[in-house]
């Protein structure tokens, strides 16, 4: 449980801990391939321990220390038959990945999670692996976990995914590095590209174009040496809005991945009205980087749909609580897959914002809210969704009163150190 203050104003120059995406990936691929690899920036949170956790089952030497990591990769075959189940607790993106990983693998191997991930699709991934070779075991037909996996030798396939997901994307990408031919994905919009970039500095071939991307099989990995990850702009994310909201604030936060894939949220702050700079744009380790300032400007309600849904997915809890103090209406649509993520972030979010007098209806597909509504503080749930409590932190900054988030502890997935950061911040 954490409380929270109303706030008058929010400032500050902060940094927010290492991209949870890029963080995973560092892990992963550190460990399939051929020498040691230091990461710098690794975020320390419940998800990406989760991942570090299931390649020590598979053999793999990492030590931990805060935001640094070194991985000793043995090469892709270098993994062993682990004896144990891999429980990879509330982080879909490593069960997803893993399960391209192991498809690969010649041993069995068992994957487990919490009650959320429980309740997740996974056939959108299993789906695809089958059809390359891959023989998968779950509930409903490998629908739902717990999954079993026996891998082997795969064939290339051309898969045209229903959704535009980079988790889905990535784990028919990683199979594909390993199987016969060559593999491609096309998907609707595009999906993060965290994983072809790091890939590349892996010394892989991938070959993106407008719709897909593609790679030949039996590609090794070399370790780069050492990998910088940037901060999460999905965290940064969360201050940034409130200093966005609140008359009379601003606040800067240095060193955020702004990958054009993962942008949405610079475009919708800009086209809402608020003041918004980009300081000493720079590329790390193939992603774009930069120091994000946001300061207070009034804003009006806007509509969000199309391709710059995948590119802001996870801002969307966020992104409702701004519009809850916008002049005007802001229609969110074509986001269906928030009903599948941590929790049915429809509900949730609607949920959770209407407990503090947010005028906030759900759809089909997303969300309407009706702005230049006053917040009130109350007692929210974060459901154990992360995004969930921390946007409703944010919201309770921007409401009257005090606001309470039962199950807080969640927040740590992806933001360890979060309300030090809002206590940082709030004046
Ligand atoms: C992620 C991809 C997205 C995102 C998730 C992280 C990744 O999920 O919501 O938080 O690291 O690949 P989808 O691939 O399901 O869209």
């Amino acid at each position: 449980m954490a409380t929270i203050q109303g706030v008058q104003r929010v400032e500050g120059d902060i940094t927010v801990p290492g991209d949870k995406s890029i963080s995973h990936r560092a892990v992963m691929f550190s460990a399939l391939a051929e020498g040691t690899t230091s990461i710098e920036g690794f975020l320390p949170g419940a998800d990406c321990l989760s991942t570090i956790s299931c390649f020590r089952k598979l053999g793999i030497a990492i030590e931990q220390d805060g935001d640094r990591v070194q991985v000793e990769g043995k090469g892709w075959y270098g993994l062993t038959e682990p004896a144990d189940i891999l429980d990879i607790g509330n982080s879909g993106t490593t069960i997803r990945l893993m399960m391209g990983i192991l498809s690969t693998q010649p041993f069995h191997s068992v994957l487990i999670g919490d009650e959320s991930i429980a309740r997740r699709p996974m056939k959108r991934v299993t789906g695809p692996l089958r059809q390359m070779g891959a023989d998968i075991a779950g509930r409903q037909n490998g629908e739902y976990t717990p999954l079993s996996l026996r891998g082997g030798k795969l064939t290339g396939i051309e898969y045209h995914s229903p959704v535009s997901s980079a988790q889905i994307k990535s784990a028919v990408l990683l199979a594909g590095l390993q199987a016969e031919g060559t593999t491609t994905l096309y998907e609707p919009e595009v999906s993060r590209d965290h994983t072809e970039r790091m890939l590349r500095s892996f010394g892989v071939e991938v070959e993106s174009f407008t719709g897909g991307v593609r790679v030949r099989g039996g590609q090794r990995l070399v370790s780069p040496g050492r990998i910088h990850v940037p901060g999460d702009i999905s965290s940064a994310a969360f201050p940034l809005v409130a200093a966005a909201m609140l008359p009379d604030s601003r606040i800067i936060v240095r060193n955020v991945g702004i990958n054009p894939t993962r942008s949405g949220i610079i475009d919708v702050l800009k086209e809402m009205g608020a003041g918004l700079m980009l300081h000493n744009e720079r590329i790390v380790n193939g992603e774009p980087v930069a120091d994000v300032e946001v300061a207070y400007s009034s804003l009006k309600g806007i509509e969000i749909g199309g391709e710059i849904i995948p590119r802001l997915i996870d801002e969307i809890p966020v992104i409702a609580v701004l519009a809850t103090q916008a002049e005007g209406v802001t229609v969110i649509k074509d986001a269906a897959e928030l009903k599948v993520k941590e929790t049915n972030r429809i509900d949730t979010v609607v949920a959770e914002l209407r407990k503090m007098g947010a005028h906030i209806e759900p759809t089909e597909d997303g969300m309407i809210i009706h702005g230049g509504t006053p917040l009130t503080g109350a007692v929210c749930d974060s459901h154990g969704d992360h995004r969930i409590g921390m946007a409703a932190a944010v919201a309770g900054l921007a409401a009257a009163g005090e606001t309470t988030v039962l199950n807080a502890a969640s927040i740590d997935v992806s933001f360890p150190g979060f309300f030090a950061t809002l206590q940082q911040i709030s004046e």
